[in-house]
């Protein structure tokens, strides 16, 4: 069975396309994992771009051609598409033991978004320790929440700070922690099916790895305290033997 997993948010810029590149290309390459990356982040399409400018630098980069020269994995499948579009290509997926990722747009209000929330395995919100995006992470949890996934239930959703700053007190984001979870307990209250939502431990630190390595086609292993946690979280049995 894939399983379908999209890092998402309604605030911009909280790293969405870079986690989702970072993690897809790891997979790939060093877990051999199949990997399929759904790009529905339409009108930019930046994971299809990304994958273009790196086609375009193998031409021009000798280091960079080398290192993709050494790739032991075709590079995984991007899938430029609105969401409507990519809801049956989704379902060509489903008996496939693949791990597929939708870099969703920062508005979840459009078409298609109900059937994405139906067909996701885990949503996994990026957030930053700042008011904003914690108010619309709180925003994208109830989105999620209000469609029912493919069993009936909620998405199992997580939520993962992103460009996490080490220096900061640890007070900060604890509290937030503890803020983010009383008040989905307190919505909780009131739903017939309750919110299935918590923090991952794993932090994703503010770097520039995450900024100079971000690549569809070399990993790198700055990414993979992460991708340690999501294997005991979500990644197909076998699809790692
Ligand atoms: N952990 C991190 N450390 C340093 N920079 C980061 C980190 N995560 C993301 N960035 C940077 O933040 C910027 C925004 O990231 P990205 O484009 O991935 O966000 P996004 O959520 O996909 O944005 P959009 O809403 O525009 O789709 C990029 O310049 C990226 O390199
Ligand atoms: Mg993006």
């Amino acid at each position: 069975m894939a399983k379908i997993i999209s890092f998402c948010s309604q605030k911009g810029g909280v790293g969405k396309t870079s986690i989702t590149a970072h993690v897809a290309t790891y997979y790939s390459q060093i877990e051999h994992v199949p990997i399929a990356v759904f790009d529905c982040d339409f009108p930019q399409h930046s994971l299809s771009s990304i994958r273009a400018s790196e086609i375009d630098r193998l031409k021009s980069d000798e280091t960079f051609f080398k290192k993709a020269e050494r790739l032991t994995n075709t590079p995984y499948p991007i899938y430029s598409e609105t969401l409507v579009n990519s809801l049956p290509k989704l379902d060509a997926y489903e008996n496939k033991n693949e791990l597929v990722f939708v870099d969703l747009p920062g508005t979840l209000n459009v078409e298609g978004f109900p059937g994405i929330v139906k067909r996701l395995d885990a949503a996994i919100l990026l957030l930053e320790a700042d008011p904003i995006s914690f108010e619309s992470t709180m925003h994208t949890a109830l989105a999620i929440a209000n469609f029912a996934n493919k069993n009936g239930g909620m998405v199992p959703t997580y939520l993962l700070w992103n460009k996490y700053n080490v220096h900061e007190k640890e007070e900060r984001y604890s509290s937030l922690e503890q803020a983010a979870m009383n008040y989905l307990d307190s919505l909780n209250a009131d739903r017939a099916t309750p919110m299935n939502v918590k923090f991952m431990e794993y932090r994703i630190p503010q770097s520039v790895n995450i900024k100079d390595y971000r690549s569809t086609l070399i990993p790198h292993r700055t990414i993979e305290p992460l991708i340690k946690e999501l294997n005991k979280l979500f990644v197909p049995n076998n699809a790692t033997a």
